[in-house]
């Protein structure tokens, strides 16, 4: 058992530190909001992700998992801490490190023995070690150590992500730094999953390269769903029979109406910043970052073709605002683009999503919310299916074709079924297939 800080408990840092606390260590989460870490000591969740509350009210109750804003304390009595700060994207792209800068300056001055500081925060090629040499720099008194141990976890399937990873990536540097996370990771190693031992840099690219590749899977399908559309090809099978092959695998090839979410845009974006500061070509990634620009824009595109008319004034229903299902997140979700979109061309909002209604409010606070798809859906002169939400998969066509008032329905995700929706009369236009 080990004593552990998390600092930063948002997505990454609070699923750590119930992860963490359920393998057996002691684990104190840290942040400077004062609100959250009152909520989260009653076993409240800030954020919406399944199956986290039940690990936290859990962990809190066995006495092994707490939270505080006091951080000096938090570090006096840890012996490893783990960094999950933001590192939000800098107007050029680069991330800005501050926030991971402060606390290892706090580190530094608060630690009174050895401690190791394990990076989970995605962070540039290059951070860990400018990291550890600015504690040195500091004057830390203690021995402190930088460890970069990046993290997979998908928002919406956060816990399953955590106890049963692809892999666990640790970029360390000495025996005692590869020793104190093997016991803090023994239970996954029980499980046999599969360790990447390798130093600081190898494990910080490995962490962009995934996300990167992801990024490039997602253009690439979505362009070809658009090829295949015009070409009369069905890119369902086409997406299908590509995953037979085991070189490419059949995850992360369904089209949609481009990648959103806190992680694929900015790191990929922070990858371009990279190889632009080591002289590197990096056109491929910036290749991507234009086609799901490009993805995003070609939604309300495809909606006026489908309408025939002008936007303005007619009554859309926005089915999905979140980034992806599962989550109540929107930070760069499509939907947020489509909005944008449709509000400049006249079109009258009717919006609809199962959590992330409230963080959308926050950024339109004026367009018209209903408490359910079939709300939405009543009077609108359009649908348009944005994110992947089960719901939406048995929506009532013969509801829709009698209460819409037009029959257009945009499908981005490829979520209903094409056929039964044509039967009904309804102008059904799906993501290439036939
Ligand atoms: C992503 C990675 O998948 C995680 O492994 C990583 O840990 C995380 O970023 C991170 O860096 O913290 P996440 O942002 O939660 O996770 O979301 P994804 O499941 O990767 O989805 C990203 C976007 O791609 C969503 O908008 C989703 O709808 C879209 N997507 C995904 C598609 O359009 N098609 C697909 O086939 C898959």
């Amino acid at each position: 058992m080990k004593d552990i800080a998390v600092i930063g408990t948002g997505y990454v840092g609070l699923v750590v530190a119930v992860g963490l606390a359920d393998f057996g260590n002691r684990v104190i989460g840290v942040d400077i909001d004062d609100a959250k870490i009152i909520m989260l000591n009653k076993g409240g969740l800030p954020f919406y992700e399944p199956g986290l509350k039940d690990y936290l009210e859990a962990n809190i109750e066995s006495g092994r998992l707490s939270f505080t804003q006091d951080i000096s304390s938090a570090i006096v009595r840890s012996t490893v801490v783990f960094l999950a700060v933001g590192t939000p994207p800098k107007r050029d792209g680069s991330a800005n490190l501050k926030y991971l800068e402060s606390s290892v300056d706090t580190i530094a001055k608060y630690a009174r023995a050895y401690t190791l500081v394990v990076t989970k925060s995605t962070v540039p090629v290059g951070t860990n070690r400018a990291l550890g040499e600015r504690i040195r720099a500091l004057g830390a008194t203690a021995e402190i150590e930088m460890v970069s141990n990046p993290e997979f976890l998908r928002e919406g399937r956060a816990i399953q992500d955590f106890f049963h990873p692809d892999r666990v990536v640790i970029g360390a540097e000495s025996d005692r730094a590869r020793k104190t996370l093997a016991d803090i990771y023994s239970a996954l190693r029980l499980d046999e999953v599969p360790f990447v031992w390798c130093g600081l840099e190898t494990a910080e690219l490995i962490k962009y390269a995934t996300n990167a590749f992801l990024a490039t899977k997602i253009a690439f399908i979505n362009q070809m769903a658009n090829l295949a559309d015009k070409a009369g090809a069905d890119i369902a099978l086409i997406a299908k029979s590509m995953g037979m092959d085991g070189r490419i695998g059949e995850k992360f090839l369904h089209p949609g109406p481009g990648f959103g979410g806190s992680c694929l845009p900015k790191d990929i974006r922070a990858l371009v910043s990279a190889g632009n500061n080591l002289n590197v070509d990096m056109s491929l990634v910036k290749a991507v970052i234009a086609a799901n620009e490009e993805q995003k824009t070609r939604v309300v595109v495809k909606l006026r073709e489908l309408l025939g008319a002008q936007l303005r004034g007619l009554s859309i229903a926005v089915l999905g605002l979140a980034f992806k299902s599962n989550t109540d997140d929107v930070r760069e979700s499509p939907a947020l683009r489509v909005v944008a979109d449709l509000l400049e061309g006249g079109a009258l909002i009717r919006a609809h999503d199962p959590r992330a209604m409230d963080n959308f409010r926050a950024i339109f606070p004026d367009i018209s919310y209903y408490a359910s798809a079939h709300g939405a859906i009543k009077g609108a002169d359009a649908v348009l299916v944005l994110t992947e939400w089960n719901e939406y998969r048995s929506l009532d066509f013969n509801l829709m074709s009698r209460e819409m008032k037009g029959r257009v329905i945009l499908d981005t995700r490829n979520l209903l079924n094409s056929k039964l929706a044509r039967e009904h009369g309804l102008v059904y236009w799906d993501n290439g297939r036939i």
